[in-house]
């Protein structure tokens, strides 16, 4: 089937899912992304030439401080210019439609769009529209899909397990609602992690989700029985309709990573968050800030990622 991501060569045009990216494009990300962590890692971060003369469109439609802000960094470490629009005071509120503001920004010698959106598609939608010279990199839209999101988990679980090929990995939460447990899956499948697991009560999962390769599991202790990864989901309460839960405090009882639940996994296990996280809702603070927490590394991880995501579409 025709991949909207795809150039005809085969090439990455577009980043917009990572549902039905190839293994070798996902491990490509990775790898350059690797080139740029020294840099990260350092006090003194590198400043690369990759993007200079490019200007990069930060359009965030929903709130973030993680994706906007590392997108913003890793642009300027690739010495691109950036431009923020500020949705709140731009003329969207006045009834400007999503395409006649790209159009504008297109106007102003855009080189690519970073775009976060809660309608799912809104990416989709704006790739079609622009003229091939020009990139859109998907940042989150509605329950869909977060793609840089996902490899910045990808890359986190390389640099912690080395390989993918022998993992036990569980998903954990509110599957339902979440662009990045999409994401996540269709990554982890690819990349070869045998068993994937969800963890979640039903009305938090979506029908048929077996179908995405995964094995369903509704109690916390069996579910995390020996898995190497642990990947909390928040309750995204933005997107529920009616009630799915009985409470915060009910739901903490049953799926809240805690030292006691998390004692079921392997012992060298890591618990991975993409952010924001509510505390005492899906997860103890004892487990967000314990040994086998990996989620602020994940931030950090997050500008080399999307560093090598548009050094590699720039290159189209
Ligand atoms: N993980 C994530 O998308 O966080 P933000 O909403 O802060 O960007």
């Amino acid at each position: 089937m025709n991949n909207p991501q795809l150039n005809k060569n085969g090439e990455l045009q577009h980043l917009l899912s990572t549902e039905g990216l190839p293994a070798r494009i996902l491990l490509d990300i990775l790898d350059r992304a690797a080139g740029f962590v020294g840099g990260v890692d350092s006090n003194e971060i590198k400043k690369v030439p990759l993007l200079q003369g490019k200007s990069v469109f930060n359009i965030f439609f929903e709130n973030s401080t993680r994706t906007r802000t590392t997108f913003e960094i890793a642009a300027k470490r690739l010495s691109a210019d950036v431009v923020n629009l500020n949705i709140g005071s731009s003329s969207t509120s006045k009834g400007e439609t999503l395409l006649d503001t790209v159009d504008n920004l297109c106007a102003m010698h855009a080189d690519m769009f970073i775009v976060r959106h809660s309608q799912s598609g809104a990416a989709h939608l704006i790739a079609r529209h622009v003229a091939p010279n020009i990139h859109v990199i998907n940042a989150g839209d509605g329950r869909h899909a977060h793609p840089t999101q996902a490899l910045l988990d990808m890359y986190t679980i390389r640099h912690y397990k080395r390989e993918f090929h022998n993992l036990r990995v569980a998903i954990v939460g509110d599957v339902l609602h979440s662009r990045v447990a999409r994401s996540q899956i269709h990554a982890l499948t690819t990349l070869g992690v045998p068993e994937v697991r969800v963890i979640a009560p039903k009305t938090l999962l979506p029908t048929d989700v077996e179908k995405l390769g995964v094995h369903v599991y509704h109690d916390m202790a069996q579910g995390l029985k020996d898995v190497d990864v642990v990947m909390m989901l928040r309750l995204q309460n933005e997107r529920m309709q009616g009630a799915l839960l009985p409470s915060a405090q009910e739901f903490f009882k049953y799926y809240g990573l805690t030292q006691d639940k998390l004692a079921q996994a392997r012992p060298d296990a890591i618990v991975m968050h993409p952010g924001p996280m509510n505390r005492g809702v899906e997860i103890d603070s004892s487990v967000a800030d314990g040994s086998h927490s990996v989620i602020l590394p994940q931030v950090t991880f997050g500008i080399a990622v999307r560093m090598a995501v548009m050094s590699l579409l720039a290159e189209r």
